[in-house]
Order: structure tokens, then C-alpha cells, then sequence
């Protein structure tokens, strides 16, 4: 049964933390991690490689459908494989993110990863992190978080990430990109961006990543999920 081990699932707009944060609550408990939104960067990146239209809805699903990826483990973060080259560094770009943004909008591309995503689920458990984890992937998740921060401070936050790639980018230029995606993920017609009606809604903007990890331990602990770390 999908439910045999628990789910955290953890949602919400581009660079509220979820990354970050679900990679530590998933170190720290020793469950394994689904970055979901990797799935649609890895889309866009793989039909970009096969010169597939980002409006070719069929075709952008069988890319889906049959993508060769790894996900592999190391020094405290991920290396991503897409059919065998290291695709890391790479999804992260704007340019993936957007082209990523467009591929989730299509209902087929959605169906096609949702078996690939449900098969992350595996004991001791799962924390997912996506849009959709809470309301469509993992409807029955115990523990659901709606992770947000206003959009000017995660402008500032995917500056200082960016920055510490080597890549400068104006923060207007930042707050702009992140306002028009936050509108295409809300506004889709399937699985758009909203808390789940059972989610915990958590605004990071004024919060440290160590004060996040502790509160999402203990809401964990309080339900029995995971005892206290
Ligand atoms: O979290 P991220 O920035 O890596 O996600 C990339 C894009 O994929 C983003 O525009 C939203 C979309 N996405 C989605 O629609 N559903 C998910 N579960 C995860 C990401």
C-alpha cells in the first residue's frame, strides 16, 4: 500500500526554502527525498535535448514518460544524471526553471510523472517537495506544509544562491521572473499552486533555515511521525 511509510509533503511557490529545508528534515530523519520540481526541469532539459516544442503536449509526456534520470547522493546533496550526463547544474538555470514552468502547465506531462513521483514513497518515509504534493501526488499525507515568503525575499534569497553559483543577477530582474511564475503555477488549470485544505501554512520570510527544520520536526514528533531529534 502507497501509505505504508509517511509523507511529508511540502509545498509551495519558487525559493519559499523548500529545497533546502526538505534536504535537512530528510537528513535528519533519515527519509528519503522527492524534488519533484527536478522531474519538470529534467523534462524541459531532455526536450530541449531532443528538440521537442514546448507546446507539443504529447510528445513533451512521452519525454516524461521515459526519462532516464539518477538521482545519486553526495556530500550532502544530489547529483542529478540525465541520460548518463551530469544534468545538476544545469536544471538550475532560469532558463530550465521557466521552460520547466511551462511543461508542468500540461495536464499529460503531470500524468506521466505522477507514477515515477508516487515511487519515491518508501520506508522509513518521504519528504516530498513540490506544488502539488499535498493536494494531488499524496492527497493522504499525515503531515502537510504550505511553505511561502513574501516574493521580495525570494528574490533576495535566489540572488544569494545565484551569486554564490558566479552567476550575478539584478534583483528586479529576480522579483519580476519569480512574480511571473508564481502566477503561471497559481493559475494553471491543473494542479495549480495552493495549499491543501489540511496544510500548515509556515511564512519563512522572518524565520532562519534551523528554525524551520526544528518547527517541522516537532509538528512531525507532536503527530507521532518521528520522535523528537
Ligand atoms: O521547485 P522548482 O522551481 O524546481 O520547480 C520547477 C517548476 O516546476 C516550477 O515552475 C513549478 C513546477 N512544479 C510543479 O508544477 N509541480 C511540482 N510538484 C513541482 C514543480
Amino acid at each position: 500500500m502507497r501509505d505504508s511509510a509517511p509523507v511529508l509533503a511540502i509545498d509551495g511557490p519558487g525559493g519559499a526554502g523548500k529545497g533546502t529545508i526538505s534536504r535537512l528534515v530528510a537528513e535528519r530523519l533519515g527519509w528519503h527525498l522527492l524534488d519533484s520540481g527536478a522531474l519538470y526541469r529534467l523534462t524541459a532539459l531532455a526536450a530541449a535535448k531532443h528538440e521537442v516544442a514546448l507546446d507539443d503536449e504529447a510528445a513533451l509526456a512521452e519525454v516524461a514518460r521515459d526519462l532516464d534520470v539518477v538521482f545519486e547522493a553526495r556530500d550532502g546533496g544530489t547529483v542529478v544524471w540525465l541520460e548518463g550526463a551530469d544534468a545538476t547544474t544545469t536544471i538550475r538555470t532560469e532558463q530550465i526553471g521557466d521552460a520547466a514552468s511551462q511543461v508542468a502547465a500540461l495536464p499529460a506531462v503531470r500524468q506521466a510523472l505522477m507514477q515515477r513521483q508516487r515511487d519515491f514513497l518508501k520506508p522509513p518515509g518521504l519528504v516530498a517537495d513540490g506544488r502539488d504534493m499535498g493536494t494531488v501526488v499524496f492527497p493522504d499525507a499525515p503531515l502537510k506544509i504550505f511553505l511561502t515568503a513574501s516574493a521580495s525575499e525570494r528574490a533576495h534569497r535566489r540572488r544569494l544562491q545565484l551569486q554564490e553559483a558566479g552567476v550575478d543577477a539584478s534583483l528586479s530582474s529576480l522579483l519580476k521572473e519569480i512574480q511571473a511564475r508564481d502566477a503561471r503555477d497559481m493559475q494553471r488549470s491543473v494542479a495549480p499552486l495552493k495549499p491543501a485544505d489540511d496544510a500548515i501554512t509556515l511564512d519563512t520570510t522572518r524565520l532562519t533555515i534551523p528554525e524551520v527544520v526544528d518547527r517541522l520536526t516537532e509538528l512531525l514528533a507532536q503527530r507521532g511521525l518521528a520522535s523528537a531529534i
